[in-house]
């Protein structure tokens, strides 16, 4: 059965007192809750990963990182690789934020690579794509989607997909208080599990989580989890709250 996940992107958020701050008060409020096959990430910024590992250590939260370099090692001033990551006990990572794609014209091609490396070095990869609101006005969502699936994703062999995790994030949806709705969330999902059944199989497409994002909040994670082709969220803004991001989990 595939898993269900709770994801919490924190973005460029939170310093070191903050990290230990947030991870204290989830650490406290997740005492009270029964993950039943559901797990539970946040993703702090690279340099205070190392602290939320050593703080999530004794607990159920699991530590992502939010980007990596595609490259081994060497001249790329300001970048991460996988390998820095693995050394701090990071295994999973985000890749494909549309912030990511807008801001650092992060492109397929890229991505690709970044998917590669993460692969190389045994990560799980949280894979984040979704259309523009003009593509969705134009009614091109579904093209959209699949094309970014298709330029990043379908060249992997079946076997890779046991460590991917999908990430549909409408770009009109992400910061700006408008969700999609339950039903538009389930459409888009049960059209991607299908793109997974014609290039791959059944039996592939039913085993990948695929976590609906953008301007999920404790008042409406309850409807949008409870569609059967949702397998849980990636939460921005409501995962920096200790008691928002919690009453996401009891959601799931
Ligand atoms: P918000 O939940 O703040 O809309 O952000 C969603 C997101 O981008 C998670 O990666």
């Amino acid at each position: 059965m595939r898993k269900k996940i709770v994801a919490g992107n924190w973005k460029m958020n939170n310093n070191i007192n903050e990290t230990k701050e947030l991870i204290q008060g989830l650490k406290n409020e997740m005492e009270a809750v029964t993950l039943n096959n559901a797990r539970v990430i946040i993703a702090p910024s690279f340099i205070n990963l190392q602290q939320a590992v050593s703080e999530t250590n004794d607990s159920v939260i699991e530590v992502s990182a939010q980007n990596l370099h595609q490259a081994k090692s060497g001249a790329y001033t300001g970048e991460v690789s996988a390998d820095m990551l693995s050394s701090v006990g990071v295994k999973t990572v985000i890749i494909g934020h549309s912030e990511r794609r807008a801001y650092f014209n992060e492109t397929d091609d890229i991505l690709s690579e970044k998917v590669n490396a993460a692969i190389e070095n045994d990560f799980e990869i949280i894979f984040c794509f979704g259309e523009q609101l003009e593509d969705r006005e134009t009614n091109n969502h579904f093209k959209v989607v699949e094309s970014q699936l298709k330029n990043v994703l379908f060249s992997l062999p079946s076997s890779a997909f046991s460590k991917v995790v999908l990430a549909y994030e409408p770009v009109w949806a992400i910061g700006t208080g408008k969700t999609a709705s339950a039903d538009q969330a389930q459409e888009m999902h049960q059209f991607i599990r299908g793109l997974f059944v014609e290039a791959y199989s059944q039996e592939l497409a039913d085993s990948i989580s695929i976590l609906y994002g953008g301007s999920v909040k404790p008042g409406n994670a309850e409807e949008i989890f409870s569609k059967p082709d949702v397998d849980g969220g990636l939460i921005g803004g409501a995962s920096l709250k200790a008691k928002d991001f919690s009453d996401i989990v009891k959601s799931i």
